[in-house]
């Protein structure tokens, strides 16, 4: 599928869910006729109807990138290229790098050995769509999303008898109860306890609650229909943190990974299923 028509496919779902002035979308792409417009609508609607995930076709977009940015030297930890099944064993400890590493951690380390990007590079890289909604197609995120999906069947396998990985999931379950900032908030104030935690409409998952952690992070990236877009895990890291006011998240910290380390490791075993899709 070429790009142009992508975005224009995501636009109509946009227009066709509401999402976006008649306005914005008219700025957005001036080439197509309205029986294009039209079709595409149609399209997408038959897409939902089929229970095709939009959030799926940055894998397409994903493939050409890692061409483009010489990712097929990536090593995941399966060997470089070997991508089938290399996701659900992350995070672990890369010797080159002489750290342990998450998934996009990993590829922000790739990007700036196979692509020459410099690291304030890799950091626009990531937050292209950050912020944005309707109409953004991030390559990052593509990357990201085809990575993901070559381990879709996989269940989920942290190493954690690695001491090196045990010891960044210590210090991410140690950062999942630090409380921090203006509200004294940490990430148990909404995902942990037996108790349901709510915000509007939505059900927060739970640390405490079997089965939870693995079904929150196993559909990462997931495609959220108000932004039109797919939010990978540091995104929503960065989102829930600034939520709770705490300083700013970089991505590819280390404390993204510490994160990742507790999490994943918390969901072994459990299968993936990326995109998940949500409101
Ligand atoms: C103020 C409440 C709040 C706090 C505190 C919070 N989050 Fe969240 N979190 C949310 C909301 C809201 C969502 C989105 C839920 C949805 O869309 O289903 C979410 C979603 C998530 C998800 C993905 C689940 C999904 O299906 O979308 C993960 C993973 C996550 N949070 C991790 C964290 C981590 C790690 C921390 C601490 C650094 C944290 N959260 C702190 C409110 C919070």
């Amino acid at each position: 599928m070429k790009k142009r028509l992508l975005l224009a496919l995501f636009t109509a779902g946009a227009v066709a869910g509401g999402l976006l002035s008649t306005k914005a979308f008219a700025q957005q792409d001036q080439e197509l006729s309205p029986e294009e417009e039209i079709r595409l609508v149609q399209e997408f609607n038959r897409m939902l109807a089929e229970g095709v995930n939009p959030g799926e076709v940055w894998y397409e977009v994903g493939k050409e990138a890692i061409k483009k940015y010489n990712l097929d030297k990536c090593d995941l930890g399966l060997g470089p290229g070997n991508f089938k099944g290399a996701m659900a064993q992350l995070p672990r400890y890369f010797q080159d790098a002489g750290k342990v590493m998450d998934l996009e951690t990993r590829v922000g380390w790739c990007l700036q050995k196979h692509a020459g990007m410099k690291p304030e590079e890799v950091q626009k890289f990531v937050k292209q769509c950050w912020g944005k909604s309707g109409n953004c197609m991030s390559e990052y995120d593509a990357i990201i999303m085809y990575l993901t999906m070559e381990s879709n069947g996989y269940k989920v396998n942290v190493n954690l008898k690695d001491p090196r990985v045990k010891k960044m999931y210590e210090i991410g379950k140690q950062a999942f109860q630090t409380r921090l900032g203006p509200w004294d908030f940490n990430c148990a104030t909404c995902h942990a306890g037996k108790q349901e935690v709510r915000i509007r409409a939505t059900r927060l998952w739970s640390v405490d609650r079997p089965g939870e952690v693995g079904s929150a992070v196993v559909i990462f990236p997931k495609y959220l229909v108000r932004w039109g877009l797919p939010m990978s895990m540091h995104y929503r890291y960065a989102e829930c943190i600034r939520q709770m006011r705490w300083p700013e998240f970089i991505p590819h910290s280390d404390l993204g990974v510490a994160l990742s380390a507790y999490l994943y490791g918390s969901a072994n075993g459990t299968e993936i299923k990326a995109p998940g899709i949500g409101r």
